[in-house]
């Protein structure tokens, strides 16, 4: 049985407050979510403020990045609890640009989806995924297993609990060349035998949905729509146009 389908907005640093809030109205106004989960992930400081204007409607709110202690001397992080008293319901951890610019490494990214997996209904939405470089050099399933091992070693979900997993090969992400569908079917296929192995059969089947991350748009879901095991999609840059974005949500 396939999994409700989730579309993540990743607005990254692209907008200001101001910004923000009006892009969410418009998402409130145009963003039919049918059967569909729609989460919306702002930056920290617009957080309140945009779960405001989502109260009212289907679509969630999301943070882009958490710390991995809940409270304490660690001047400019924000606790897990934080964020739940702002509204958010899923927080995106190790995502590459965090870890390419801000130096995150696999015992930060382990370390926070640790402790966003104390509070159960927190969803962390964990970014893996290869370079141009290792993917040239055939070592994306070494690369792919290795982070999802990396993050994931030793954790054990509780009942119920959810998690995402969004594969965003780097190469993909902003450039407009999406992965080929046959490409993704078979990278998900390799993250759901891992994480069979890391969570256990039951709770990698039932409480992790893997998603797709790069260059997503309306003009490409259609090709990703009839894989079964693509239980969604990150969206970055076609996220910021509140019309494009629920063209993606309603093809699907
Ligand atoms: P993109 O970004 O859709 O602009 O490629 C995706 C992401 O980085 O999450």
């Amino acid at each position: 049985m396939s999994k409700q389908k989730i579309v993540i907005a990743n607005w990254k640093m692209r907008l200001g407050l101001a910004e923000s809030v009006a892009l969410a109205r418009q998402y409130a106004a145009e963003v039919k979510t049918g059967a569909v989960e729609v989460v919306a992930c702002a930056s920290e400081v617009a957080l309140t403020a945009v779960g405001e204007v989502l109260k009212g409607s289907a679509i969630k709110l999301g943070a882009q990045n958490v710390f991995w202690e809940e409270k304490g001397e660690y001047t400019g992080e924000v606790a897990p609890q934080t964020l739940l008293e702002a509204g958010c319901a899923y927080v995106i951890i190790g995502h590459s640009e965090r870890r390419q610019h801000l130096l995150e490494n696999y015992q930060m990214v382990h370390q926070k989806l640790k402790a966003v997996l104390d509070h159960t209904t927190l969803v962390p939405i964990v970014c893996v995924g290869e370079t141009l470089r290792e993917k040239e050099a055939a070592k994306t399933d070494y690369v792919i297993a290795d982070q999802l091992q990396q993050a994931f070693g030793g954790i054990v979900l509780v009942a119920n609990q959810q998690i995402v997993v969004a594969y965003e090969p780097i190469w993909a992400i902003g450039t407009g060349n999406a992965i080929k569908p046959d490409d993704v079917n078979t990278m998900h296929e390799i993250i759901g035998a891992s994480l069979v192995d890391l969570l256990g059969v039951d709770a990698a089947k039932k409480q992790a949905r893997v998603i797709y991350g790069g260059s997503v748009s309306s003009n490409n879901v259609d090709s990703f729509r009839a894989i079964d095991n693509v239980d969604g999609f990150l969206v970055g840059g076609a996220s910021m146009n509140a019309e494009e974005f629920a063209k993606i949500i309603s093809s699907l």
